[in-house]
């Protein structure tokens, strides 16, 4: 048994994730046989590589799913935000840390997910409740920078899985509902540092009031805590 401790949500985790690999080697061999991207601009390849995603699942690392469990597992967290849901492998961990938390110590929490792409929607819609966990998800489906302007009760916890021109605009619009001590989790900063210039700009802007340290993930998985001092 894995760290979640129930085996058919890891089988059904299994599956799903093992899908997404299948698909990062397809994406990795679509790129390199792409050999006229070359006389694209950045703005049509961006555009080739979005549409080529759009059914992706995307998925986020194992390990780095089940690290989020963990912080979830021990912050308490109950109210998350999750941008970024594709079909919803994420989402599963941290609505299953949500899950145990009340298990352990009753009360209330819910995770609201994002995604924009309506199959990826259903898709992820299935899964939650293949998984019994439908009850403890939120998904608002659209465009984040319109579903995510209510929030609700405070949020305990982040987690940026998102396309990364997306990144900052999600984090501008949560940042004023994260408790103080609020963990925010966004992938692959190391990878691509540079593209996600504006996310740590606003992260490192004394005003915001977060401490950031990048983790040895693959590809970096940042780790930034919402400190008023
Ligand atoms: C990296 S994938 C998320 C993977 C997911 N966290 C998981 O572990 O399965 C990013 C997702 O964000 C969605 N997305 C991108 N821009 C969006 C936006 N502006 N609003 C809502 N969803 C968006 C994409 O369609 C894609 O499915």
């Amino acid at each position: 048994m894995g760290v979640l401790g129930d085996s058919d949500l890891e089988a059904l985790l299994a599956t799903l994730h093992a899908k997404s690999d299948e698909q990062v080697e397809a994406m990795r061999s679509w790129r390199g046989e792409k050999s006229e991207e070359a006389t694209f601009s950045p703005e049509e390849r961006a555009a080739r590589l979005k549409a080529f995603v759009s059914d992706k699942l995307v998925a986020l690392d194992r390990d780095k799913a089940e690290f989020c469990y963990q912080l979830c597992r021990a912050t308490g967290a109950r109210q998350l935000v999750e941008v970024g849901t594709s079909y919803g492998v994420s989402t599963l961990y941290l609505a299953a840390a949500v899950r145990d938390n009340i298990a352990g110590s009753g009360g209330s929490g819910r995770v609201i997910a994002t995604e924009y792409e309506p199959e990826k929607a259903k898709a992820a819609r299935a899964n939650f409740s293949r998984a019994g966990l439908d009850a403890l998800i939120e998904l608002r489906e659209g465009d984040l920078r319109e579903t995510l302007k209510v929030i609700g009760d405070p949020v305990d916890f982040m987690l940026v899985d998102i396309w990364i021109d997306m990144a900052r605009p999600a984090l501008e619009l949560v940042a004023p509902h994260l408790r103080e001590g609020a963990i925010v989790i966004c992938d692959n900063t190391q990878a691509y540092r540079e593209a996600y210039a504006d996310y740590f700009a606003f992260i490192g802007d004394p005003a915001n009031g977060f401490r950031t340290m990048t983790l040895p993930f693959n590809g970096g998985l940042e780790l930034s805590v919402r400190c008023s001092r």
